[in-house]
């Protein structure tokens, strides 16, 4: 990652299997080189209200410029996570993704990106992903959000205000307004309505009904000698 040495939860194994209000689950991963078809899938299932929202701009197809940025980062100046949804008989689908890049005067602060196709808004996944994305920055040594949106962008300003009660968002012109904002440190975040699962067991359990590993009878441990 980015030749960057420590160890992160969020890093090339993090998976995590995450539930929707509505009950749907979904797995949580890093953002991979080979993700281009999927993330240009989920583009394509943006309304262009949601397109407008993310871009500030009228935006109606993605370059191949513009999908290798988004898909090729380092994990820790550009860090990128996505929501898929698992089907049993058809490809995985992209339903979300929330992104950081690291300002580069300014090493403690990052812009956010969230993004969540129409059909998967409001049910979670933007506040699920968000915690998340914190979580991630928070290990990077990030400390700062600092965000421009459309003012009428009612459902990012009450992502963040959940995030950070205080948050202020200042006017900067042509329908925008700009935050900043302090992270919470992650044992302070407010509980994302998804469930955790990504931990090692479950990550062991997910292999298993995978058959990716098999299961061998454990050995009998010897016996522990006497003192
Ligand atoms: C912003 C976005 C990521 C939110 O995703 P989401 O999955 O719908 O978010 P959640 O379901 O977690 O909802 C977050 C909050 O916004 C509110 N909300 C969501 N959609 C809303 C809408 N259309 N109008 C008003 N409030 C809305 C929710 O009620 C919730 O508020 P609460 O915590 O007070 O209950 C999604 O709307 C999106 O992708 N928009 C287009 C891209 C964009 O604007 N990205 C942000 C700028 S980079």
């Amino acid at each position: 990652m980015g030749g960057d040495e420590r160890s992160y939860r969020y890093d090339e194994s993090y998976e995590e299997v995450v539930r929707l209000s509505d009950g749907q689950r979904l797995h949580l991963r890093l953002i991979r080189p080979e993700d281009k078809a999927l993330l240009l899938a989920a583009f394509e299932q943006l309304s262009p209200d949601s397109r407008y929202a993310r871009f500030m701009a009228p935006k109606t197809k993605l370059t191949e410029q513009e999908l290798r940025y988004l898909t090729e980062v380092d994990g820790v100046d550009h860090f990128a996570l996505g929501a898929i949804r698992r089907h049993l008989v058809s490809k995985d689908e992209g339903v979300g993704s929330a992104r950081f890049v690291r300002l580069q005067d300014r090493p403690d602060t990052a812009e956010p990106a969230v993004t969540v196709v129409d059909s998967y808004q409001r049910k979670g996944l933007g506040s699920i992903l968000l915690q998340r994305l914190v979580e991630a920055a928070w290990e990077r040594d990030v400390r700062w959000f600092a965000t421009e949106l459309l003012a009428e962008n009612t459902a990012s300003r009450r992502m963040i205000e959940s995030l950070s009660p205080e948050v202020k968002f200042r006017p900067s012109g042509d329908g925008a307004v700009i935050a900043m904002l302090p992270l919470p440190e992650p044992d302070q975040t407010p509980t994302a309505p998804g469930f955790l699962v990504g931990t090692p067991i479950y990550r062991m359990l997910s292999q298993i009904a995978q058959a990716a590993i098999s299961v061998r009878p454990r050995a009998t441990r010897p016996p522990k000698p006497p003192d």
